[in-house]
């Protein structure tokens, strides 16, 4: 099983980014203890900033993997092209979020990505991502 880990805008930064928030381990860390720990699974992961990097990605690992887990940031509260790109293509789309975003700001209660997720994973820090890749297995 091929799954493959998006992260948007400042999610390169995780680790010094508002720690109290986000916690202290980067990307890069996590994602080696997730490798470990599935080692059965072909696990993949991209970071961008930029919105339309992301849509030619979701549109790339299209074609290419069985899963995509997807945690779009900020444009999760803005981009309706993300949320074009997640209902266009075929591979279910987990989105999920580090933080409860229903626990802070008003912007942060509305995703584009939500209407048109396969499933939705919000605020168990960085074990989002662990969930998700579980969700699939089952
Ligand atoms: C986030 C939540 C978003 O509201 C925020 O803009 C992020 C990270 C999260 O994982 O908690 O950048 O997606």
């Amino acid at each position: 099983m091929k799954i493959h880990i998006i992260n948007g805008p400042n999610l390169n930064i995780l680790g010094k980014r508002e720690p109290e928030i986000y916690g202290k381990s980067t990307f890069k860390d996590y994602f080696s203890e997730l490798q470990f720990e599935f080692k059965d699974i072909e696990l993949s992961y991209f970071q961008s900033n930029s919105e339309g990097e992301i849509i030619s990605e979701l549109q790339e690992a299209d074609d290419n993997v069985d899963g995509i887990i997807l945690n779009a940031a900020a444009y999760t509260h803005t981009s309706v092209a993300i949320g074009d790109a997640i209902k266009a293509i075929e591979t279910p789309v987990i989105e999920v979020h580090i933080s409860n975003t229903h626990a802070r700001e008003e912007f942060r209660k509305h995703s584009y990505v939500s209407p048109n997720a396969f499933g939705i994973i919000i605020g168990f820090g960085l074990r989002s991502y662990e969930l998700a890749v579980r969700s699939f297995l089952d």
